[in-house]
Formats: C-alpha cells, structure tokens, sequence
C-alpha cells in the first residue's frame, strides 16, 4: 500500500513573529525539523522497502510449498519511487534540501504554494485587525469565501488550486511527501478524510506534525507523527 506523507514547512522567522504569506527562511528550530524529518522520511522508505520485500520472500516460500518444491524465477520487485513535492516558497524548499536526489525525486510545485494574502502579506493578525477592520471581520464571519483585498485569495480558490494536484494524488501510485502550507494541508486533509468544506478553513494542523494517509478501498487511513524536541 502507497503513502502519502504530509506536513508543513518547517517553523519560518516570519512564523516566529506571527507574519502571515511572505517568504521567509527557516528558523533554528525549523532546520532543526527539517533535519530530523530529512533522517524520519528516510527511514520510513527503508522500513516500507524491507516489507515488500518480506512479502515477496515470502510469497515465494509459498509458491515452493504449493508447487512441490519447485520455484520460478521470479525478481525481486523494484522499490517504488520516492516523490517529494514542496511549494515555490523558500520555507518549504529549505525543509527538504538535505534529501539525497539519488534517492527521492524533488519538484517544486507553484499550485502547493500558501494563500496569497494580496494586502495582508506578511502582517500579523493583530496589525491586519488595527489597519483593515472590516476586512478582518469579513473574514472571520466566513473564512471560506473570504478573499483578501489587492489580488489575494480565498480558501475556495485555493481549493479550486489544489485540486489537480489531489487529482493526480488519487491516481498515482508512487510514495509521496509533500511539504506544504497551512491552508493547502487543511484542503488535503480534508479532502482525504472527507471533512465538509466549511469545517475546512477552522482545521487544527500544526507545525512539526507529520500525516501519513494510506488510501484503501473503503476509504483512507490516517496517522499523526508529532515532532517535539
Ligand atoms: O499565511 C496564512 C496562514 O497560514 C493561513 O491560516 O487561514 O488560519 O488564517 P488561516
């Protein structure tokens, strides 16, 4: 069964002074995550590895017991690509540098990038309440169709955004991370874990808190890994 591993960027300087948007580096902190979930998601790939080949070895001492000793030559099964998607903004980019290219597949993807907060960019919630008042209460009396003044976006075109990509999640088959932003982890979350649209916007995703989502026939298995040094 194919993984989907998801999480945010590790903490950002901007993240540190309650920035929202822009596009920031990581924190000490943040570099710290990104280094233990460069060592976490390795590690995850060797584990995954190992079982299927277990299963296989396996799969073929049964063979030899169905078929009177006999055994094909069957190969052993290729390991499955590895992907890591992140945004184009530096947070995330920064969170996956230390992956080693000859083992994972790294691309980043415009579409993965946070709300664009048009005006808003880069200000706190309280200086977005004091400077823009009304704007900061239309949000917060519907975050859905809320859109931020000069260009930005609202959580439904993020969705509009994200759903190619949740598309293409769907169908492949490869083992995946991706290293994303607050609003579009709650758009992916959701979407797996069927949570209503309106529910979406209010979601609690924390920083260093990776998810891991098995899809299944019946529907999609979800667990939470939860780093905290
Ligand atoms: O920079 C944007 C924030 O991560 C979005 O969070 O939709 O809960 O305000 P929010």
């Amino acid at each position: 069964d194919r993984r989907i591993w998801i999480t945010r960027h590790g903490e950002s300087t901007d993240n540190t002074l309650g920035r929202i948007g822009g596009d920031s580096s990581l924190s000490e902190r943040g570099r710290k995550f990104a280094a233990c979930l460069t060592k976490f998601i390795k590690m995850q790939k060797d584990l995954f590895r190992q079982k299927q080949l277990e299963k296989y070895r396996e799969e073929l001492k049964e063979e030899k017991k169905r078929y009177l000793n006999f055994s094909s030559s069957e190969p052993e099964p290729p390991e499955r690509n590895f992907l890591v998607w992140t945004s184009m903004l530096k947070r995330t980019i920064e969170t996956v540098e230390k992956f080693d290219s000859k083992e994972f597949d790294v691309m980043h993807i415009r579409f993965l990038n946070e709300i664009y907060a048009g005006a808003c960019e880069e200000m706190t919630y309280q200086q977005i309440e004091e400077e823009y008042p009304e704007e900061y209460a239309a949000r917060k009396s519907n975050k859905l169709y809320y859109r931020y003044p000069g260009m930005g976006e609202s959580y439904l075109d993020v969705i509009h955004r994200v759903n190619p990509l949740i598309i293409e999640l769907e169908r492949m088959t490869d083992n995946i991370l991706i290293v994303t932003h607050r609003v579009v982890l709650r758009i992916v979350l959701a979407y797996f874990s069927d949570v209503e649209k309106e529910k979406v916007p209010h979601m609690d995703v924390p920083l260093h808190t990776v998810y891991c989502l098995q899809p299944k026939a019946y529907g999609t298995e979800l667990l939470k890994w939860v780093w905290d040094e």
